[in-house]
């Protein structure tokens, strides 16, 4: 894992977008795995600004968001539909057949999480995927307890994750019990996971997923077995780490060995 240490939200966002700018430059029709929350609302304004101000061309990208409610459409306002078009895809040249984002509203749910698992395969694999993290140490909505073999499914919420995103809806009633999200097998098969935490409510989330015991209890901590994975985190989300030190160091000579290279 290169774990990345930044001052603040706004130097992890501009860190996150150069990533993903690279990617799409290097490979213009580049498959990217997209997460919805707080977290990456940053990384998209980011993002957003590269195409307008410096042309970042998302016309071959294709993209598959991690999750979406189920009982939620497309159009709800809370759904991760709408989501994903009113805080990004609109604002850039993506193309509408290109945007993949599980369907909550159909009703044999169980075939579509096969087509979509399908359909990554189809267009090749996932190049980058980029997580955000739960306080329990979720990816996707892959709660603890989810298997390493998992495969897109519907998951139940647990109470935390419903609390959590009680703050987007009216009242903690009406957020939906259930969604269907990517598998934790999924997202290991993506060539590059680009996982984000800001804020001291992830820091014990982070330092189980970096640095404790690979376990289905923090699903995150899978990522250790992935070959290639970048953690992106601001001081306070870092605070609880052990190895920080080393983290900042061993980023600091990485940096001058990829400069020496050029
Ligand atoms: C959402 C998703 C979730 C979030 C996680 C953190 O698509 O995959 O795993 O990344 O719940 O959410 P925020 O960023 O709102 O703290």
């Amino acid at each position: 894992m290169r774990v990345i240490i930044v001052p603040d939200y706004d130097a992890l966002t501009e860190e996150a977008a150069r990533i993903i700018k690279k990617e799409i430059e290097i490979k213009p029709d580049l498959v990217l795995g997209l997460a919805t929350g707080t977290t990456p609302l940053g990384v998209y304004r980011k993002l957003i600004q590269f195409h307008q101000e410096e042309s970042l061309d998302f016309s071959k990208v294709r993209t598959f968001n991690l999750d979406e409610y189920v009982g939620l459409s497309p159009k709800h306002p809370m759904s991760y539909n709408y989501f994903m078009w009113n805080n990004f895809f609109r604002y850039i040249n993506i193309r509408e057949e290109n945007v993949y984002i599980p369907r909550g509203d159909i009703k044999d749910l169980q075939a579509h999480c096969r087509w979509y698992e399908q359909k990554i395969k189809q267009v090749g694999g996932i190049d980058l995927q980029l997580l955000g993290i739960g306080r329990d140490g979720h990816i996707g909505f892959n709660e603890p307890g989810s298997s390493f073999g998992s495969r897109t499914r519907i998951k139940t919420l647990t109470p935390e994750t419903i609390e959590d995103n009680s703050r987007f809806f009216k009242n903690k009633e009406e957020v939906p019990k259930y969604a269907i999200t990517m598998g934790i097998r999924t997202i290991y098969e993506a060539k590059h996971c680009l996982l984000l935490a800001s804020g001291k409510t992830k820091a014990r989330a982070i330092r189980e997923c970096i640095e404790g015991p690979v376990s289905a209890f923090v699903p995150a901590s899978f990522l250790q077995f992935h070959p290639q994975v970048t953690v992106i985190l601001d001081e306070q989300a870092a605070s609880e780490l052990q190895r920080k030190d080393y983290y900042k160091h061993s980023e600091k000579f990485q940096r001058q060995l990829e400069e020496d290279l050029k």
